[in-house]
């Protein structure tokens, strides 16, 4: 299901106080879209959030896409395998609190759980506009809230130790999908080299379009890593271990020879079952090519200059 209205909305045009009431009106106004089928309702997230405007390497100057796109169509597998899903199913979903959040592992000298209120207040929160590219082969321009990752792990005081981050996220049997209904294993996991995850690109993320994220966004915390392809950007993030080897992650224990742990956008490479050269840009009718990491090559493409993308991907 592809959504084919271009929004009246240009949220680049306006000031985050303006996106914030529009959105509302914009929310009504797709109402009869929503009714008719078109997508699920997304849902109203709730508290606006403080933040600044990011530098501008971290502002894509594509078009923001329709808060349809971003809100209703979705992937998070613990409320739903289709689209639409995660939307509908989970805003039922109350969202533990206060959150706490483990870092650990053998490379964090100070291993400690944190509150969100505490990491909210670990850096200024900003607005990047990020474009985000699923392995599917859809991408939308996401307007995203939060402060580099690098900020928090450092408070872990990490050592020599950390080689690679490994993150899981919150999982309850009880509110979300078992495993054998998703179709992979929970809690979801994912992984970063050291660099990367040090990356200033790559985003600790509390909100969207000026508020906290909704639940279907990966509430109330996520990562948000814009080079690769959208299943590295675990949501509802439980636990950051700093650990010295490769650790597992989700869609590659589920699949390895179609999802590897790098998974860089790159056109060069197809997906064993698809072209990777091309995207649809949600919102957008002719589709557009991809770009090698995904447009932010400048930013990171020294990180693999020794590696074979083709193998490692
Ligand atoms: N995180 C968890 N915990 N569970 C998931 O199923 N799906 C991933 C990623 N993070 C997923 C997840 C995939 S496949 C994508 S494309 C993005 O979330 C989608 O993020 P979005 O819905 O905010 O666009």
């Amino acid at each position: 299901m592809i959504i084919r209205k271009q929004p009246d909305l240009r949220y680049s045009d306006v000031s985050p106080k303006e996106v914030y009431l529009n959105r509302r009106r914009f929310l009504a106004a797709s109402a009869s879209a929503v009714a008719a089928g078109a997508l699920a309702r997304p849902a109203l997230a709730n508290t606006k959030l403080d933040f600044v405007k990011g530098q501008p390497q971290f502002i894509a100057t594509d078009k923001v896409s329709d808060v349809r796109a971003i809100e209703g169509y979705n992937n998070f597998y613990e409320f739903g395998t289709g689209k639409d899903e995660p939307s509908r199913y989970a805003p039922r979903w109350k969202v533990p609190s206060p959150w706490q959040v483990r870092i650990d592992g053998p490379g964090a000298g100070k291993p400690q759980t944190i509150d969100l209120d505490a990491i909210m207040k670990v850096a200024p929160l900003e607005e990047r506009i990020y474009r985000m590219r699923c392995v599917e082969a859809w991408s939308v321009v996401v307007p995203w809230i939060g402060y580099s990752l690098s900020n928090l792990i450092k408070r872990a005081e990490p050592n020599s130790k950390f080689k690679y981050v490994a993150f899981q996220s919150y999982y309850d049997s009880k509110a979300m999908l078992s495993p054998r209904e998703a179709g992979i294993a929970f809690p979801y996991v994912e992984g970063l080299r050291q660099d990367e995850a040090m990356h200033p690109l790559t985003l600790l993320t509390v909100g969207v379009f000026g508020e906290t994220l909704p639940n279907q966004n990966g509430a109330p915390l996520r990562i948000v890593v814009p080079w690769k392809y959208g299943f590295k950007s675990i949501k509802s993030l439980a636990k950051i271990s700093l650990v010295e080897n490769m650790p597992p992650t989700t869609w590659n224990i589920a699949n390895a020879r179609e999802y590897g742990f790098y998974s860089n956008v790159n056109p060069e490479v197809d997906h064993p079952r698809w072209s990777q050269a091309t995207e649809e840009r949600l919102g957008e009718l002719s589709r557009r090519k991809t770009l090698k990491f995904n447009g932010y090559g400048d930013q990171v493409a020294s990180m693999y200059a020794f590696m074979d993308l083709r193998k490692n991907y």
